[in-house]
């Protein structure tokens, strides 16, 4: 039997330094709190031998508390009160799978202040409100451990922090909303167009109710903001982070775009430039040979493109109750291990110390060069053919690509579409003003960036 050395010294030590269980809070027993609860009974022994404590979950908080008792089991204390949890002296570990912002910075911040370790899934209240939770943690000498708030199944944030820390990192591009992936995905693979695709993401369960944050992008851009603070150690003002959803992007464009040999992905896009960082999410045309072109269905992807390591790409599910417990319990054994060693001995929350945080201004997304997708519809005329090719050119708008696309029923989409050179959004729009305003000459109905990673077939 496989017998790994290292284990065995580990108890003594520990014992030496009298650590006994750590005891662990839960506020929260929906998905996330539910898989977690299961995971730390179902794999409790492997769990201590790994960490060489037990861990173990000694309450939770919750507003029905019938129903959270299902949850967590008879040798759990229930309380309604999430403070009241925070605050008890028998919590070391407070994880916060509740989600939303206004209470769970409450929650998470006095839970720092009372000295305790935190866990936490919640990107959005990381993303916009990471900055003081930090460096509150830091004046505390606490952990704040969140790889489930970022493509649940897929240690990124270890990824970035540990496994590529002697890296500098240029740039991570990644799918990381399963529920927008999954809409593509049926829209390329059924010709559907996005409404009948979101309605069937909802009926299977891809999509909550209220699908705003996703389909617009706020989730993929929270996800996007934490990579982009973690790969270039950086503080990222969420504000400033560009996010255009799914909504508009048309089936048409998919079958168009195939055309070109690319396929249409929301990605969020966090790259290092001289002076600045950019920081986004929007679809974009992502060669089809790609491997991020490969991600389908409610699956995550990311690509790192670092200096010493080169190109990497990371893949698993992005939601899901046991898949999110798979990285709130790592952190909490994470915990286990680190938190009898001292702040300098930790890696650092942003991948470098607090002292070393930058502050990179994000790039405008009008600013951000790249190539371009344009559609422009033929109306019956197939005369434009063979004139606006010309007349993109006189404009300063190179024709790298193109495809005369036909609708297979209905001749008024017929299609040109063209791949520009590398422009910033503000320039291709100024360039496509200026135009000559021929007869029958119409903007181009669709426009998406091309997104050309550097090594584009992995
Ligand atoms: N679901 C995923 O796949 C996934 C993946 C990654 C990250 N996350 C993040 O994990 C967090 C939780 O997501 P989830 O899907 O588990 O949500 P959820 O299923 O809606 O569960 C939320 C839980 O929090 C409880 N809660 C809400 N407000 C409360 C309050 N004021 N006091 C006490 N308990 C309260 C709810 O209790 P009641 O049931 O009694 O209302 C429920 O048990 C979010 O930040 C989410 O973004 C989720």
């Amino acid at each position: 039997m496989f017998q790994d050395s290292s284990f065995s010294a580990w108890p003594a030590a520990l014992k030496v330094s009298g650590l006994g269980a750590l005891r662990v809070g839960l506020v929260g027993t929906g998905v996330v709190g539910s898989g977690t609860c299961q995971l730390l009974a179902r794999n409790a022994d492997l769990i201590a031998q790994r960490v060489g404590r037990p861990i173990r979950l000694v309450m939770a908080a919750a507003r029905d508390l019938h129903k959270a008792a299902q949850v967590v089991g008879p040798d759990v204390d229930l309380v309604s009160d999430p403070l009241a949890l925070v605050r008890h002296p028998d919590i070391d570990v407070v994880v916060e799978v509740m989600g939303g912002v206004t209470l769970a910075k409450t929650l998470v911040l006095e839970a720092i202040a009372q000295g305790k370790h935190v866990v936490t899934a919640n990107k959005a209240l990381l993303a916009e409100h990471g900055s003081e939770i930090f460096a509150a943690a830091q004046t505390q000498g606490v952990i704040v451990a969140y790889e489930g708030a970022v493509a649940v199944s897929i240690p990124i944030i270890k990824a970035l922090r540990e496994g590529l820390a002697a890296n500098r990192i240029y740039e991570v591009v990644g799918i990381v909303n399963g529920t927008t992936n999954f809409i593509l995905t049926h829209m390329q693979e059924t010709g559907m167009g996005f409404d009948a695709a979101l309605r069937q993401a909802t009926a299977l369960g891809f999509a909550e109710a209220d699908p705003s944050f996703d389909i617009e992008g706020v989730d993929a851009a929270h996800k996007t903001a934490l990579l982009a603070a973690i790969a270039f150690g950086a503080d990222v003002p969420f504000a400033q982070v560009h996010a255009q959803g799914i909504t508009r992007v048309e089936a048409w464009d998919m079958v168009c775009a195939q055309a070109l040999g690319y396929r249409i992905k929301l990605l969020g896009v966090a790259r290092q430039r001289s002076e600045s960082i950019e920081v986004r999410v929007h679809p974009a045309l992502v060669p089809e040979k790609h491997l991020l072109a490969q991600v389908q269905g409610s699956m995550n992807g990311i690509w790192v493109n670092a200096d010493a390591a080169g190109p990497t790409f990371h893949y698993g599910a992005g939601a899901g109750s046991l898949t999110t417990a798979s990285a709130v319990v790592a952190d909490l054994m994470d915990v286990a291990r680190l938190a009898s060693a001292g702040l300098s001995a930790r890696v650092p929350y942003r991948s470098v110390q607090a002292s070393a945080i930058q502050s990179w201004p994000l790039l405008p997304i009008g600013q951000v060069a790249s190539r371009h997708y344009l559609r422009f519809a033929l109306h019956e005329r197939p005369e434009l053919l063979t004139c606006l090719p010309g007349w993109l050119q006189s404009a300063g708008v190179e024709v790298q690509q193109w495809a005369h696309v036909r609708h297979p029923e209905n001749v008024r989409q017929d299609a040109l579409v063209v791949l520009t050179q590398s422009l910033t959004g503000d320039d291709l729009a100024n360039r496509l003003k200026a135009l000559p305003q021929m007869q029958g000459f119409a903007a181009p109905a669709a426009v998406w960036r091309v997104e050309d990673l550097n090594s584009s077939a992995m």
